[in-house]
């Protein structure tokens, strides 16, 4: 195998585990490129389509690549090893960056490092400063999960809480759907929520320790649009932004409320959101109001750090660089993925 030892650190990280093409470039822990090709084309089916994701990501993958070396200033022949995200995610759509990075680390004679994708968006915190110290909390919200992560190294992580049903962007995206918003609905409901009032209330769900619940919310939701939708046909259009933040404003508070107790119960005061759902404006708010009232830290990363990107693969991808943890060629990707 290329030898690299004494050199610096370059690793080419690629993530395509749903439907955002992503290719990023670490030079010695330091991120120097990040490109994120995003697929409209699920737009107007309510979700994503796993077939058109892996069609797309094989049409992403080679410019997405060529571009985040290109903006990094590096070249293949440069590159120490390629870290990629094995899973949790779409079959189809891991299969595309998975096979381009054995392909690529066997014809430059580099080592594979996986990457698991969870792991990294918590990593994210790792891209840009303010940096969180070992161990903190965090609460990873995603299109896929849930949960509430101690976080004690960059490789050592517990998870406190997890989803029984729905994950919080579910929740977001599959309310969107019912309101007749285009996939993903997160961002456009939190635009409208920031125009509305919270005048709906919605029951929180009663689940044990630091688990969550969303499917009930989401039928609570249809219900009410329902029963209101029967007196008036234009209740949707007339109150989309006092429902959007009514939702939102529900969403945020299941997931704090969790967040209050894992810190209080920890004694960890160091607390971290990421993930998709991160990006939320209620959320990122909502934290810090909670920080600051109880005296603790907050850590929420820089937009692009939010939703899928290679950054984050890549700084995961350095950290086990650093810790000697490859893998071999006979590696295949893996929807579901223990952390
Ligand atoms: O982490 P991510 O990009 O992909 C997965 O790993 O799932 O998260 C995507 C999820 C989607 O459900 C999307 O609706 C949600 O993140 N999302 C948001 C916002 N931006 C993205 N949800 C609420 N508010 C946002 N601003
Ligand atoms: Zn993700």
């Amino acid at each position: 195998m290329n030898d690299k030892k004494g050199e610096k650190v370059i690793i080419l990280a690629i993530e395509s585990s749903c439907d955002d093409t992503s290719a990023a470039v670490i030079v010695d822990g330091e991120i120097k490129s990040n490109r994120i090709a995003n697929q409209s084309v699920h737009e107007q089916y309510g979700g994503v389509v796993p077939e058109l994701a892996s069609r797309a990501h094989m049409a992403n993958i080679v410019p997405v690549v060529k571009s985040a070396l290109q903006d990094a200033g590096v070249t293949q022949s440069e590159l120490s090893a390629i870290g990629f995200t094995r899973g949790p995610g779409l079959l189809g759509s891991l299969i595309v960056g998975v096979s381009f990075a054995k392909s690529l680390a066997l014809s430059l004679d580099i080592p594979l490092i996986e990457v698991h994708h969870m792991n990294a968006h918590i990593l994210a915190h790792f891209a840009e400063d303010p940096k969180p110290k070992f161990p903190f909390l965090c609460l990873t919200v995603s299109g896929g999960h849930t949960q509430i992560v101690r976080v004690d190294d960059y490789l050592d992580m517990t998870i406190l809480g997890t989803t029984i049903d729905d994950a919080a962007g579910e929740a977001f995206d599959k309310t969107g759907k019912i309101l007749g918003l285009p996939y993903p609905a997160g961002p456009i409901i939190d635009k409208y929520a920031r125009e509305g009032e919270a005048i709906y209330t919605f029951t929180e769900p009663k689940v044990d320790g630091l688990n969550f619940s969303f499917s009930g919310l989401k039928t609570s939701i249809m219900h009410f649009l329902q029963k209101q939708m029967k007196k008036d046909d234009q209740f949707i259009n007339n109150n989309m932004n006092n429902i959007c933040a009514s939702v939102q404003a529900r969403i945020v508070s299941i997931l704090l409320n969790k967040l209050t107790i894992a810190a209080e119960s920890s004694n960890i005061t160091q607390i971290a959101i990421a993930g998709g759902v991160s990006a939320n404006s209620g959320l990122r708010n909502g934290l810090i109001d909670l920080c600051q009232e109880k005296g603790w830290n907050h850590f929420i990363p820089a937009f692009q750090y939010c939703t899928d990107n290679a950054g984050m693969i890549a700084v995961s991808a350095y950290q086990k660089y650093l810790a000697g943890q490859f893998i071999g060629q006979e590696v295949t990707p893996k929807a579901r993925m223990e952390m």
